[in-house]
């Protein structure tokens, strides 16, 4: 699936995945691990030969939105030498929503790139390329999101801080890991919520790195809990860890009334995924989510099921 494919003579079609942060979002920009995996849905890059290296981008594209994916792609033809493709993108990853749709781009731009280059494109050589999309996306990512997409696996990340070089370690799982996805509202640009957090912890230092420290230590349990398919301890270490993001007052109404629907319905643990604020994706970890996907789908919830890890997986 990951790896690009030569979808003719001279064509490549790559995946890039969407992502969900299990545990440890908004800790790990801190230097702090988290526990992410990848989504079945994601972006679809095809490259077919052109006189020169260009991305077609849908009209429906438009304003701010397609400056920046015009220039985030510029960087990344230049880092692997212009091969001349022209790559076109179908997506069915909601955008904005914090499942990592600018990830799942970069990543599957880089791997058709590189492809099209004739040069590696290991999940390593995919990430870098992706981060210097990312870094146009998002100033200074922690660049768990790229890396949860260009490895295609559940993974421990931790970032790189100062001359600790980042490592990503790749969680298996014993059993299914599912989860249910739900959007609600609207939310505002990831970077917005991160520098307002940023303020907060320039003000409050010792207290704000304490919590980070704890979800930190979260996300150091969950990768325990999955390996050893303990799926209950993960659910309770989601609860709770939405419950330090809510401290972090990066939760809202509309999220928090889905966190505590999800649990009625049975979620071993439901949270906000990613960046969090006036809304986005709300994750509930079941055991069995189809029927409350049908149900809430049934209500008018947008809502998907995903595996993440475990027998079966991507
Ligand atoms: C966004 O998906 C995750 C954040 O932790 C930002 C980052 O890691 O760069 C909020």
């Amino acid at each position: 699936m990951s790896m690009p494919r030569r979808a003719s003579a001279a064509s490549f079609t790559a995946f890039g995945p969407g992502k969900v942060i299990l545990l440890g979002e908004h800790a790990v920009v801190y230097g702090e691990p988290a526990l992410a995996g990848p989504l079945h849905r994601g972006v679809r890059a095809v490259g077919v030969p052109s006189r020169r290296c260009e991305l077609s981008i849908p009209s429906s594209v438009t304003g701010s939105h397609r400056r920046l994916i015009t220039s985030a792609f510029r960087r990344a033809a230049r880092a692997t030498g212009q091969p001349r493709v022209r790559v076109s993108l179908q997506s069915d990853l909601p955008i904005a929503m914090g499942l990592g749709s600018s990830a799942a781009l970069s990543v599957a731009c880089a791997r058709v790139l590189l492809e099209a280059s004739g040069r590696s494109s290991s999940a390593d050589e995919v990430a870098k390329v992706a981060l210097q999309m990312e870094r146009v996306f998002h100033g200074t990512p922690s660049g768990v999101d790229h890396s949860t997409s260009a490895h295609a696996r559940l993974i421990h990340f931790r970032g790189a801080v100062g001359k600790r070089a980042a490592s990503i370690r790749s969680v298996a799982s014993p059993r299914p890991l599912k989860l249910l996805v739900a959007l609600v509202g609207e939310r505002g640009p990831t970077h917005r919520l991160v520098s307002a957090l940023r303020a907060r912890e320039r003000r409050w230092p010792r207290r704000y790195r304490r919590l980070f420290a704890e979800l930190g230590r979260l996300a150091d349990e969950g990768a325990r809990a999955v390996a050893t398919g303990d799926l209950e301890t993960l659910g309770d270490l989601m609860n709770v860890n939405q419950g330090f993001l809510s401290a972090l007052q990066l939760s809202s109404p509309p999220v928090e009334q889905m966190v505590h629907r999800l649990r009625r319905a049975g979620a071993l643990g439901a949270k906000l995924t990613g960046a969090g604020g006036s809304g986005g994706a709300v994750i509930g970890l079941f055991l069995e989510p189809e029927p409350v996907v049908a149900r809430l789908g049934r209500e008018g919830i947008p809502c998907f099921g995903s595996q993440l890890a475990g027998p079966q997986a991507l």
